[in-house]
């Protein structure tokens, strides 16, 4: 049986196809059209989906689509009521997102097929489930809690689950305007971060502040029973789509969040690319602060209805990887799961296999080890590509390769990897990746320089093999992929100089060697060379989506100043080129 899951016009629109259960291809169309966040139809993330399989869109059982508009159409319509101004664009809103429900004639169209030749059964599931179904169905458990929270989704931006067996049981679900993630955007814009995504950015400079504004900005979020809600005073109103708007070409803007209040209190917004202040990283300090208290806040209530240990956890909030790291202290969660693609690309997935489970009553599968659900291509391709761009290159046996790499990383050079198949999800984790030295005080400023032109305070992130993560981290639970930050032990805080940042943390990949057996052996060989199972990895791009093809890796190696492309069995120096 094959079930297709889509994001479509809805930021990082997505695909995925499940096959008997098992979720065998998935990809966010930034990565195929170069387009970072698209919001419209992902016309070629649905073709990679069908020819990973070899099938046809007529061969389609089941469509599932991670968005249903009318889902929670009383609470939608009560604010509607309450904001006249805001009627006509509700209504407005309503058409398009009718025409765009046509799922059947779009994928004809992007396709070119015939929309009789469809036989698929279609479905539509509200956004925050299939965050959590994204996170549960991927999980081990065959019971958890489930929780979900980002701006917005279907007029929610929170919601809490029990999930047992194939179901998923919502408990709560915490209705627009009151938006976590939207409080953090708010501020994020205030302070000159004004793109969509940008919130991840600005996570890192938070620990540069300090506690000036704490009580002032918790203000703004007031907690109750379990639960939270917004000062609106310090937001102008965001409409039913808070504030995220995706323009008819795909492009995805954001709206202005914060109200004059903002400015009477902290003095004017930053704009973009001036200076950053102290109170700007005050303001985030005191961001970043409230943020953990809130969802702690909310964690500890979930727990309370669903007394358990484990938690599968989704929406693009769960990427906040400081939060995540803290939550064992802070609740009475032991485990996690979350979903590698917790923003929106993930909700193609948990729309899929929710049709898998919960609507098609199909059995468990066992749980999604690895983020490794893109396209892969042939040795013969590489080389193809390697000789259309005129580059010298040399092939090496695996051992050799991984002994060479590993040298090179060890003498400070920055290598670019590009291995098997591409991540899902934001985080490169070893197969579109760049490793560096993660030891030499130098290396985030090389990066910086060379390749990568990142703001100065965001810290680059540490790859360990899963057996040593306890030697140098101070938590032992697991962070396959990269959504957990953790205090660096502080004998090991000078190994990890190029990794450590500036409280003392490292936003951690801890690599076992059944989900990625080339990466662990290069950390591996690296270890053998200079006594350090870590190496520094940081995605695979230069200021664009992470490369997907050949091609992409190659020009991104020939236009930025990485010494080495380690591409399949194919090494290539700059030196020589
Ligand atoms: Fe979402």
């Amino acid at each position: 049986m094959l079930i297709l899951g889509l994001n479509m016009f809805h930021a990082d629109a997505s695909a995925a196809i499940v096959h008997d259960g098992e979720v065998v291809f998935a990809i966010a169309e930034e990565r195929l059209n170069r387009r970072k966040h698209f919001g419209g139809f992902p016309s070629l993330a649905v073709k990679a989906c069908l020819d990973a399989v070899g099938a046809k869109i007529s061969e389609i059982d089941h469509v599932a689509v991670g968005q249903d508009s009318d889902a929670n159409l009383t609470q939608k319509v009560q604010y509607a009521l309450k904001n006249p101004a805001k009627i006509l664009n509700f209504i407005r809103l309503r058409q398009r997102k009718e025409g765009l429900r046509n799922v059947r004639a779009l994928l004809a169209k992007a396709l070119d097929v015939d929309a009789a030749q469809l036989r698929f059964q279609e479905h539509h599931l509200e956004h925050h489930i299939a965050h959590i179904a994204s996170a549960y169905y991927c999980s081990p458990w065959e019971k958890a809690a489930g929780f979900s929270y980002d701006g917005s989704g279907d007029f929610v931006s929170t919601m809490m689950a029990r999930c047992e067996g194939n179901d998923i049981e919502i408990l709560d679900r915490v209705f627009l305007p009151h938006s976590l993630g939207s409080f953090y955007t708010m501020i994020c814009e205030f302070i000159g971060y004004k793109k969509y995504g940008d919130e991840g950015k600005v996570m890192g400079l938070a620990p540069y502040g300090k506690d000036t504004y704490c009580d002032q900005i918790g203000k703004i979020i007031g907690l109750k029973n379990g639960t939270f809600q917004l000062d609106l005073n310090y937001f102008k109103p965001l409409g039913s789509n808070q504030g995220m708007q995706v323009l008819p070409d795909g492009t995805v803007r954001l709206a202005r969040h914060f109200s004059d209040r903002m400015e009477k209190l902290f003095g004017g917004p930053r704009e973009p690319y001036t200076e950053i202040t102290q109170r700007d990283m005050d303001l985030s300090f005191a961001m970043q602060h409230r943020f953990e208290e809130v969802f702690f806040h909310l964690l500890n209530e979930l727990h309370r209805r669903v007394p358990l240990e484990d938690l599968a956890m989704a929406g693009g909030c769960a990427l906040n990887s400081v939060a995540n790291g803290k939550l064992f202290q802070t609740t009475p969660f032991r485990r996690t799961w979350i979903q590698p693609a917790a923003g929106d690309e993930g909700l193609a997935i948990g729309a899929a296999l929710h049709t898998y489970h919960a609507v098609l009553r199909q059995p468990r599968r066992t749980e999604l080890k690895h983020s490794y659900l893109g396209p892969e291509f042939s040795e013969a391709g590489l080389e193809s590509d390697l000789k259309k761009a005129g580059l010298r290159y040399r092939k090496l046996d695996r051992g050799p390769l991984l002994n060479e790499v590993a040298e090179q990383t060890a003498a400070g050079n920055v290598v670019g990897w590009f291995q098997g198949r591409m991540e899902w999800g934001p985080r490169a984790l070893g197969n579109r990746s760049i490793v560096a030295h993660p030891g030499r005080p130098d290396m985030k400023d090389v990066l910086n320089a060379r390749i990568k032109h990142r703001e100065w305070f965001r810290p680059f992130a540490p790859s360990i093999l899963a057996e040593h993560q306890h030697e140098y981290f101070e938590h032992d639970h697991p962070s396959p992929f990269m959504l957990h930050v953790y205090k660096i032990r502080p004998e090991k805080r000078n190994e990890l100089c190029a990794v450590n940042h500036v409280d003392d943390t490292g936003r951690l990949q801890t690599v076992a060697r059944d989900e990625n057996p080339l990466y662990y052996d290069l950390i591996q060989a690296f270890q053998r060379k200079t006594g350090i199972p870590v190496v520094l990895n940081t995605s695979f791009n230069e200021n664009e989506p992470i490369v997907c093809k050949p091609e992409e890796a190659i020009d991104c190696f020939r236009r930025t100043k990485i010494d080495v492309l380690a591409i399949g069995p194919f090494l290539a120096l700059k030196s020589e080129n």
